[in-house]
């Protein structure tokens, strides 16, 4: 699960996207939130080019917890590799904080869904291989140290990988995802690895984090009832394969209602998730009445 901190890994020399404006506003006011504006990536294929992303006009607030929903290959992955700088868009433009993107930034750290942490390392050491570089021995051990705390592996501190379990190795690599102090958090299926109660576990954790060190994450996930217990909003992407080439891949934003912690048998996210499976085309027993009769959630349709 929550893996590389990819703002370490070596980024590709991306010169700016076109239309690249650095001296732009802010996402809604806001430091540190992040905006896509138009952003469109295609890839060119031996069948031709294949339109994986387009027409995306997004913006994460500064704190806001976002996820992102939709089918296999709608290009899921592709957008959080955009915003974590590891490519660029054909088009359009992403900022962080108003500044255009234009490789790698360290304001931003990514984890995937497998772990990835370095076998031989103590947890650790792992841990610290996520904290800026320079950071002093002292300041680095302390951040360190309350990481792991914050994540309840002080314990394991001086244990390997292969010492530990799934869910812990999943919670060291959280915490080394967190050692800068990223201001933007891209999780890329965190939990999908974990079994079903473990699962549960770090959701809250994340919250608990979040709470603790407001960060802007944006999760991308393939459990609805994860996305809406997590989120403020859910972004559900479509995806443009079956689509005309004026198609757009953002298909709905639903605004979760209400504040966290969220009661996960809340009557109105039941009626959500079943709004949202059928935006991803899974027939349910139940009818929704999400989008139309709630007093407290919004749903915005984008016709494709
Ligand atoms: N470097 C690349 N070259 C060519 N095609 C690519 C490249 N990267 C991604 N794609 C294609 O883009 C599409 C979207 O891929 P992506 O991994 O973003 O999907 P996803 O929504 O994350 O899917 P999943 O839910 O299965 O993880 C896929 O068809 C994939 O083959
Ligand atoms: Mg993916």
């Amino acid at each position: 699960m929550i893996g590389d901190m990819t703002s370490t890994a070596t980024a590709p020399d991306l010169s700016p996207a076109p239309g690249t404006d650095a001296d732009a506003t802010p996402a809604r006011g806001r430091p540190n939130g992040v905006r896509l504006d138009q952003v469109a990536r295609s890839f060119d294929i031996a069948q031709g080019r294949h339109d994986v992303l387009r027409g995306l006009d997004v913006e994460l607030g500064s704190g806001e917890i976002v996820a992102v929903v939709g089918p296999s290959g709608c290009g899921k992955s592709t957008l959080l590799r955009l915003i974590a700088g590891l490519d660029r868009p054909s088009s359009g433009v992403i900022r962080i904080g108003g500044t255009a993107l234009t490789g790698t930034d360290p304001r931003t750290a990514v984890a995937f869904q497998e772990p990835r942490l370095l076998p031989w390392r103590t947890l650790e050491k792992n841990v610290a291989l996520g904290l800026p570089r320079g950071t002093g021995r002292t300041e680095g051990r302390e951040r360190v140290r309350h990481l792991l705390q914050l994540v309840g592996l002080e314990h394991a501190a001086e244990l390997r990988p292969r010492e530990v379990s799934g869910g812990m190795a999943q919670r060291a690599s959280l915490a080394r995802a967190l050692a800068r102090s990223p201001e933007v958090l891209l999780l890329d299926e965190p939990f999908g690895a974990l079994d079903a109660l473990t699962r549960l576990r770090m959701q809250d954790l994340l919250l608990e984090i979040h709470a603790a060190e407001p960060t802007t994450i944006l999760v991308v996930t393939h459990d609805v009832e994860e996305a809406l217990y997590l989120a403020d909003r859910v972004l559900l992407l479509r995806s443009l394969r079956e689509e005309g080439p004026e198609a757009r891949s953002l298909a709905r934003v639903v605004d979760v209602p209400g504040t966290r912690p969220r009661d996960r048998a809340d009557h109105t996210l039941a009626e959500l998730r079943v709004h949202l499976l059928e935006g991803l085309g899974v027939t349910t027993h139940q009818t929704t009445t999400a989008s139309t009769t709630s007093t407290t959630s919004t749903t915005t349709e984008f016709p494709s």
